[in-house]
């Protein structure tokens, strides 16, 4: 079969990687299996926690798919404290997550960037420079992001969204803030300040064809990132590409290509940290362990103190959103429980390929 030597080789070409993006059946278990096996040998049947701090909705950047975009007048905006992010964060630490992340909309205010600085020291202190610190704020200027680097962040989540750049053009507006260079150039800045550097794409999005994902994956390859979000494209009514929902792919599309998706990559990046994103979940209730079972090593509890959890709404029906973080703890464990693997509890969980470069 065309598969299995497909799977045996050491690297996938674009043409096969849309084949490998299509099948289906036994074709597919296969290729779960060799990604699982892949996992195993490479990383191990580990999962990482980094607990998810959603810091605030303001962004001023208005990408079109975005529930917390700009423009979208129906967000209740807000910003926690600096004592409630201390607060999670105390919560990761007390519970063994290991690593934390946090998350906001992208601003870039004097105000913002010393804020976070100032921010990273507190945690730290109250945390007794135990937690791995993954940041995922934006597009900031190399100055910003060694400033923060410096104050101990180590790992920093800069998604692409897709890596061909008429894709990327027909889901930003076309002005100075949604420039697909820029990006690039920022991704960049990371890899020379020092962090872990991570990247993702959404999938199912309109517009986009399997050879659009195959070329995200040798994209990703190319760039040679330490780590991966990437997940289904879930529409938002308040948005401009919500137009397109009818000609989208159903949900449970979306959700395969996704795991298709995970299990590539891992296949062409033996070594590199994946995450089962929480969008996973949107579409299908066991998302999340279903990714973890075809590569995936992390996944991101939600610690955002529960008031807020419902207005970080990037898409529809997103999970965790009523949940009190201990909840999503318990309800984790359960799950990743049912995958056979472990959790790492109390360790960084870094990227391996970081450290082998
Ligand atoms: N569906 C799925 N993912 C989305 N994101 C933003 N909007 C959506 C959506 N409608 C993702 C983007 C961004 C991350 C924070 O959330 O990839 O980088
Ligand atoms: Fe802002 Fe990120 Fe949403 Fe774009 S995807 S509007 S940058 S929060
Ligand atoms: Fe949040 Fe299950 S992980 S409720």
């Amino acid at each position: 079969m065309i598969i299995d030597n497909l799977l045996n080789k050491d690297n996938l070409n674009k043409e096969e990687l849309v084949y490998l993006l299509g099948c289906e059946g036994e074709e597919k278990t296969k290729l779960f299996t060799k990604a699982a096996e892949v996992k195993a040998k490479y990383i191990g049947r580990k999962v990482y926690f980094r607990g998810l701090i959603e810091m605030s909705n303001i962004c001023r950047k208005n990408c079109l798919y975005c529930g917390i975009r700009s423009g979208n007048t129906n967000v209740h905006r807000y910003n926690l404290t600096d004592d409630e992010v201390i607060e999670a964060a105390k919560f990761a630490w007390e519970n063994r997550y290991g690593s934390i992340a946090i998350q906001t909309g992208e601003v870039s205010t004097k105000e913002f960037v010393d804020r976070i600085e100032n921010l990273l020291d507190k945690i730290n202190k109250a945390t007794n420079h135990e937690l791995g610190i993954t940041l995922s704020l934006g597009e900031q200027t190399e100055e910003t992001y060694r400033r923060w680097f410096n104050k101990g962040a180590i790992r920093y989540l800069l998604r692409i969204e897709a890596s061909n750049r008429e894709l990327y053009a027909k889901l930003h507006p076309n002005d100075k803030h949604h420039d697909f260079d820029e990006r690039l150039e920022c991704l960049k800045a990371l890899r020379r300040v020092g962090y872990q550097v991570g990247t993702g794409v959404m999938i199912g999005l309109p517009f986009q064809t399997l050879e659009h994902l195959a070329d995200d994956l040798l994209w990703m390859q190319e760039i040679d990132v330490d780590m991966v979000g990437m997940g289904p494209y879930v529409e938002h009514p308040d948005t401009p590409l919500y137009q397109y929902r009818d000609k989208l792919l159903p949900l449970t599309e979306r959700f395969n290509l996704a795991l298709k998706m995970t299990a590539l990559l891992r296949i062409l990046m033996k070594d590199i940290n994946i995450a089962a994103p929480t969008a996973l979940q949107a579409i299908d209730p066991l998302g999340r362990e279903k990714a973890i079972k075809v590569g995936a090593n992390i996944v991101m509890p939600n610690i955002t103190p529960g008031a807020y959890r419902n207005d970080y709404k990037l898409y529809e029906n997103k999970p965790c959103t009523d949940d009190a973080a201990d909840d999503c703890k318990n309800c984790l464990e359960a799950r990743i429980q049912l995958t056979g693997d472990e959790i790492g509890y109390g360790e960084h969980g870094n990227s391996r390929h970081f450290y082998r470069r």
